[in-house]
């Protein structure tokens, strides 16, 4: 999700103050469908042909299809084989959490390069470099995946509470955890709350806001290209 976006719905949300059950549906899902889904706008006519040579058959020729591709295998993973590609997205997905920059990028363990960070640039320099041993179209749906996961704050929050997860908090009257919050509670009562369950509604909005209401951030932006500092860095 888009992290602009989240805190002025959360503000919104939590002083609406209604306790209401949210639905339970896979928002999961949702989130990270809709920052593709925005995001394959913004492709160039070049970059969207070739995302669309390596998106496998399934995809149906849509990026924002293939976006939850990496939480969707890692939940089979029980049935695979130890060094199946499924093992791998397990152990990339449990140890990305943390860091909140390049120079703080380890996992639990202190394995350095374990965090969501370096997994957007190995994966983007998988892409880039043909002779990489990835597999380009696997490398193309991680990356997509975990540019979504890098916009959730508590992704790049500390090791200590597993990025929110140990957080125990109560959304409404529904007992979740910050990092559960952050993922899905908080887009699944906007979705009920402002656009009427229709999630093509809100990627209007939040559309409507990047080139309107936040297009003179654009710059700001731009100078957080940098893969080896953050913003914060700045
Ligand atoms: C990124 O690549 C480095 C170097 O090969 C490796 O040590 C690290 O585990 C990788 N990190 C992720 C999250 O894939
Ligand atoms: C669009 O921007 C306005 C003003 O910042 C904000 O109130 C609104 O919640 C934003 N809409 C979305 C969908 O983020």
């Amino acid at each position: 999700m888009a992290a602009r976006v989240l805190p002025l719905l959360l503000v919104v949300v939590v002083a609406a103050a209604m306790a209401r059950a949210p639905t339970a549906h896979a928002w999961g899902k949702e989130g990270h469908y809709m920052v593709c889904k925005i995001a394959e706008g913004f492709l160039t006519k070049e970059a969207a042909t070739a995302v669309k040579e390596l998106l496998p058959g399934w995809a149906g020729g849509e990026l924002a299809e293939t976006c939850s591709w990496a939480d969707t295998e890692r939940f089979r993973g029980n049935r695979l084989p130890e060094l199946s590609v499924h093992a791998m997205i397990d152990k990339t997905l449990r140890t990305i959490m943390y860091g909140y920059g390049y120079g703080d990028c380890h996992n639990t363990n202190g394995e350095k390069d374990m965090c969501v960070v370096g997994a957007i640039n190995n994966y983007t320099n998988a892409l880039e470099d043909s002779s990489s041993p990835y597999d380009p179209t696997e490398s193309l749906m991680f990356l997509a995946h975990f540019v979504g996961d890098v916009h959730q704050p508590l992704h790049c929050g500390h090791v200590k509470d597993l990025g929110g997860n140990t957080i125990i908090v109560h959304w409404y009257t529904r007992k979740s955890n910050l990092h559960h919050v952050w993922d899905v509670n908080v887009i699944e009562t906007a979705l009920k709350e402002f656009y009427n369950e229709d999630v093509s509604t809100m990627i209007k909005a939040i559309k409507m806001n990047i080139t309107d209401e936040w297009s003179t951030e654009e710059k700001q932006w731009e100078t957080c290209r940098s893969r080896t500092k953050t913003c914060a860095d700045k």
